[in-house]
């Protein structure tokens, strides 16, 4: 059958700070999603939450970008919203940034993920979604899966996975439509890279086999609140689909890539450079800084329904690394504001830090002027 995976994720409010969604809230978007589940045609539906933002996973045949599916993600994330401010939580409704829907939650605040795909007998795949930073994010572990053999074996080993990737990648800066490159692996290899390097403007946006042209092995979020909001109001916390095993690298090809735990912006503010941690499926957010967390959640799913998922991040390996992102991110945030700690002037400019510069901007003088001499 044909198969649609629609991840779509919002911060809708949180208790106490950006820490993680109150259980009332959570009950309601269930509720909402529940009540209306059958008329709409879904199949299946996880939910959860990383950090303050809760991520309704729905498995349907109705494709992607449905207007149908896409409008009860919205109103599950508005009744959710309206219960949030009942409760007093901080930042409620933070992410829904527009009032009316108009066919599609692109554009109105949430991210949005989604894979249309023929179901495998045994279709397996991840759903990543991560607090505290932007879509970039997944750049490097996903370049690391498809690309790099050091990381994916399978790359050598197996032939369909061998004759590599392709690329759909976004410069997100680009807020008058969808600006995109498609770039194919191996042979664009340093092409790829060169735009992955900058997080903040090229982004992921799909990967496609290229043994079987139309398969699609991943989708990442795209969505820049800054972009929509035209200032700071958090983090854009970004979800992935990524397809595994057989045609796609196996599901510990994609999840190793983590255990690099690499810089990526966002933490307090949003405005530093952190380590990205991995963590169990429904951590709340930490006040260690508030450093940059991903869950990663393995499924099987037949004719739609899921099995319970598999936590990736949380088996006793990945306390080491976790370890390791502490130790990261003390050195680099004991420096606080300072150099590359915090981000470049390009991303703190949808924060307060750009009124105060422009007045001190009036305070400089001239002291000694070319054109006076
Ligand atoms: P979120 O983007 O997760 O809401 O966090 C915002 C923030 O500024 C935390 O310091
Ligand atoms: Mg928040
Ligand atoms: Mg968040």
């Amino acid at each position: 059958m044909q198969l649609t995976l629609t991840v779509v994720k919002a911060d809708i409010g949180s208790v106490g700070g950006h820490t993680q969604p109150s259980q009332a809230v959570l009950k309601t978007v269930r509720e909402v999603v529940d009540a209306n589940r059958s008329s709409v045609g879904i199949l299946d539906v996880y939910i959860g939450h990383t950090g303050d933002d809760i991520c309704l996973l729905l498995s349907h045949p109705r494709g992607s970008d449905s207007a149908a599916i896409h409008e009860l993600a919205w109103t599950a994330f508005r009744k959710g919203t309206q219960e949030a401010k009942r409760q007093g939580l901080y930042g409620a409704g933070q992410d829904l940034l527009k009032d009316a829907f108009s066919g599609n939650v692109r554009g109105l605040g949430p991210a949005v993920a989604e894979i249309t795909f023929e179901e495998r007998p045994n279709e397996s795949f991840i759903l990543f979604a991560a607090d505290k930073t932007e879509p970039g994010a997944y750049n490097l572990p996903l370049y690391l899966a498809f690309a790099d053999p050091m990381h994916s074996p399978g790359l050598l080993l197996k032939d369909e996975i061998g004759l590599g990737f392709t690329f759909r990648i976004m410069d997100v800066e680009h807020t008058q439509g969808d600006r995109i490159i498609t770039l194919s692996a191996p042979e664009n290899l340093y092409d790829i890279a060169a735009l992955l390097r900058d997080t903040h403007r090229y982004v992921i946006e799909s990967i496609w086999s290229r043994a079987h042209p139309g398969e699609q092995a991943a989708s990442v979020s795209t969505t820049r609140l800054r972009n929509i909001a035209g200032r700071y109001v958090g983090k854009d916390d970004p979800v992935a689909l990524v397809r595994v095993q057989q045609i796609f690298p196996a599901t510990e090809e994609v999840g190793a890539p983590y255990t690099l735990i690499p810089f990526v912006s966002g933490d307090t503010r949003g405005s530093h450079n952190m380590p990205l941690c991995p963590v169990p499926i429904n951590t709340a957010a930490t006040v260690f800084y508030c450093v940059p967390i991903v869950s990663g959640l393995a499924f099987s799913v037949r004719e739609g329904r899921f099995t319970e998922p598999a936590d990736i991040f949380a088996d006793p390996i990945w306390e080491e690394i976790r370890r390791r992102a502490t130790r990261k991110a003390v050195e680099i945030r004991r420096q606080g504001f300072f150099g590359c700690a915090m981000l470049p002037m390009s991303e703190l400019e949808y924060t307060g830090i750009v009124e105060r510069l422009q007045r001190l901007d009036a305070q400089f003088v001239i002291e000694r002027s070319e054109e006076a001499a």
